[in-house]
């Protein structure tokens, strides 16, 4: 969008499930992006309105209200408070966090459902859906689990199955059974509504086309799904949580959590605008208002409907299609909208090499993390932004988290500020020095220091935070270098007007630091405002070499970062691998036994040691590996879903057992003739069931 016909951003991050509380991989993914670029859209005096809120309809907490006994209501009361708290004790300045299980919410998504339904835009379709007869009830795919078709493991899930990857739908599973009372699910028929996404194909094949400056993951993704042909689907279900269906002929249906979900950014943002308070969090409404200025100025229609708002979304990679093609089409259809003008969705944050895991309790909780480090928000805020996951899945390692802080932050940053202003007192008495001559030196040193906020700007208005992180950093690197080279410590004995010139040219660099980096380290910049007594600037300001009149005075210096020792990230490295321990004896224990079988149903399985004599991966699939074994009888290819967990070249040489008469079966074009024995934990982690020294292929298992 033509930055002149910008008149104001409405800015949204995806609205997290409360179901859980939030990790680092949410923030590095959505949360520090999206307050970076709205910090730097506010301290370019633009007009933006920054929407955020609980996601608090759907299954995921349906699920999780059933696994811990309590109501829905009672889970999303629960993490909408740890949730909202977390993002405030970030910095995470939204200007309100808002959720949809409010009046608000369910109002405004039901009025945009009525105008639809209205306007003849949904189709009616009958079809036959799993239903529990015990629990009276229709199931949604994730509360049906049954043996994969695909590849036979037996705890594949209604859509998708874990071992194998494959998409699947519930009536696709072989004896699929209910979670919620263990019994087969009968079929039942049942009314919905449907978008017919495909009427809107070509409009939204138009809208992604002038869109080609978006990230090609993004990009390419839009492009796979419009290149495949949109389908139909479903924007109600039948369930008992959400925002109930406003039709006469639609009871025990609620909305389709995709398609209330995006209004909750109207929703919000209408709430923003009608019952704009002080409050931070008010406990009456339960509701969070952050950076409140008061009644707002304007009408939540500007924000949304005007030509001239810019409407960023940022999101994760799974919540592209949603946004890119659901939501716009939603949008078209009620009409009067404006489109997002950038989705800038990042790739996903590992954690010391494994997916990040809720589950599994293999992730940093933003929580516990505050209390751990205490007063160190920057500090993570400065590494996930730093090892951000812009273009491609990245890693969190609490070793890089322990280096970026001491090498950088304190080394860097840190160091070059507190010897500014500790010079700056010892020599002044803390009072701005006098610019006197400048040597070409030191205009080199200014001519970078004016031509760094350019630079910074551009790359953040192009969502490349990590360069303009680093970008900053190197403003503080040339202040550092600066200092090294003139050595004020040495000069000061001899020539204390050079050292006036010095302290005064890095005193410059350090306000303009404090302008610089508070998009992306806001308590740092805070404390440097404090030091500095000194505030109000404006992006604009940067680079200048005026921002500290001379004989103003500082204050005492006080300390931005510290150093982090080793024993403090082992302890969380130990933290980590226990808590997986826990979830992992938590889960095995959990798992009952399957029903007594007889000797003969067991001894018609023929299992027999192989060796692994070649492997590679099953082109197009991500967890699948093509082996082929010496098996004693013959060779022969087993396909096998562990690629995730073992490098094709690590497990050649390796003897395995195998079920030799197991129906050979076709994957992915590849004919199996067996299947290689494995055990799995309760997190899903895989190792070879062998013999505990070599013994020779064919050998009997029994
Ligand atoms: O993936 C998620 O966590 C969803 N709750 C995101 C919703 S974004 C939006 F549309 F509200
Ligand atoms: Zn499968």
């Amino acid at each position: 969008m033509d930055n002149s016909k910008i008149k104001r951003y409405t800015v949204t991050a995806a609205l997290p499930y409360t179901n859980g509380p939030v990790h680092i991989g949410h923030l590095a993914g959505v949360y520090l992006p999206a307050d970076t670029y709205v910090r730097f859209l506010r301290a370019n005096n633009r007009d933006v309105k920054f929407i955020c809120g609980s996601d608090e309809n759907g299954v995921p907490i349906t699920l999780k209200a059933k696994r811990e006994g309590v109501s829905p209501q009672e889970v999303v009361d629960k993490y909408h408070k740890i949730i909202g708290d977390s993002f405030r004790d970030f910095g995470v300045s939204f200007d309100i966090y808002h959720r949809t299980s409010s009046q608000m919410h369910h109002q405004t998504a039901s009025d945009f459902f009525e105008t639809l339904y209205n306007k003849g835009v949904f189709t009616e379709e009958v079809t036959e859906q799993y239903y529990d007869e015990k629990a009276q009830t229709f199931l949604a795919d994730r509360y049906i689990t049954g043996t994969c078709p695909k590849c036979g493991f037996e705890n594949a899930y209604g859509d998708q199955c874990e071992n194998c990857g494959s998409t699947l739908n519930a009536t696709d599973l072989i004896n699929p059974k209910s979670t919620l009372s263990g019994e087969p699910p009968v079929r039942k028929e049942t009314k919905n509504w449907f978008l017919p996404l495909e009427k809107y194909e070509d409009q939204l094949r138009t809208y992604i086309e002038n869109h080609k400056e978006w990230k090609p993951n993004v990009y390419g993704q839009c492009q796979s799904w419009l290149n495949a042909g949109l389908q139909p689907r479903a924007m109600t279900r039948d369930l008992d949580w959400g925002v109930k269906v406003p039709l006469k002929d639609a009871a025990g249906k609620v909305l389709y959590v995709w398609f209330d979900a995006p209004i909750g950014y109207i929703s919000a943002t209408r709430e923003l605008f009608e019952y704009a308070r002080l409050d931070v969090w008010n406990p009456k409404s339960e509701e969070y208002y952050i950076n409140q200025n008061g009644v707002q100025k304007g009408n939540w229609e500007d924000y949304w409907k005007d030509d001239s708002t810019k409407l960023v979304h940022f999101i994760g990679k799974d919540n592209i299609v949603f946004h890119c093609i659901i939501f716009p089409a939603m949008l078209m259809a009620h009409g009067g909208y404006t489109l997002a003008d950038n989705v800038p969705a990042n790739e996903f944050l590992n954690l010391e090499g494994q997916k990040i895991s809720t589950s599994k309790n293999w992730a940093v909780w933003l929580n516990e993390y505050l209390v751990e480090f205490k007063d160190k928000q920057d500090v993570l805020r400065y590494v996930l932004t730093a090892t951000a996951p812009e273009t491609k899945d990245n890693d969190f390692t609490w070793k890089d988290f322990q280096a970026r802080n001491n090498n950088e932050l304190v080394a860097v940053f840190g160091n070059f500020v507190n010897r500014v202003v500790v010079l700056t007192h010892k020599y002044f008495g803390g009072k701005v020095p006098m610019l006197m001559d400048v040597t070409p030196e030191d205009q080199l040193v200014i001519d970078e220091l004016a031509a760094a906020p350019a630079k910074i700007s551009a790359s953040i208005e192009q969502y490349r935070f990590r360069e303009a992180l680093t970008e900053v950093m190197n403003v503080a690197r040339i202040g550092n270098k600066y200092l090294a080279e003139t050595e004020p410590w040495k000069v000061i004995k001899t020539d204390e007007d050079r050292v006036r010139t010095i302290l005064n040219i890095s005193l410059q660099i350090v306000a303009s630091l404090e302008i610089l980096v508070e998009p992306f380290l806001p308590f740092t910049a805070d404390k440097l405002m404090k030091m500095l007594s000194y505030g109000g600037h404006q992006w604009e300001d940067a680079g200048k070499m005026n921002l500290l009149v001379r004989g103003h005075q500082l204050n005492e210096p006080v300390l931005l970062f510290e150093k982090i020792e080793d024993s403090e990230v082992e302890a969380q490295i130990d933290k980590l691998n226990k808590s997986k321990d826990d979830n992992i004896k938590a889960n095995t224990i959990a798992t009952p036994a399957k029903e007594n079988i007889d000797f003969e149903q067991f001894s018609a399985m023929d299992i027999r040691v192989a060796t692994i004599i070649a492997a590679e991966k099953v082109e197009k699939t991500k967890k699948l590996l093509k082996l082929t074994l010496d098996t004693g009888i013959d060779e022969r290819t087993v396909v096998s879903g562990i690629a995730e967990y073992f490098k094709p070249e690590d497990i050649i040489g390796k003897q395995v057992s195998v079920l030799v008469n197991l129906a050979p079966r076709e994957i992915k074009g590849v004919v199996s003739q067996g299947m290689i024995l494995m055990s799995e934990n309760a997190n899903g982690e895989l190792t070879f069931v062998a013999p505990i020294e070599n013994h020779n292929n064919g050998s009997i298992v029994r």
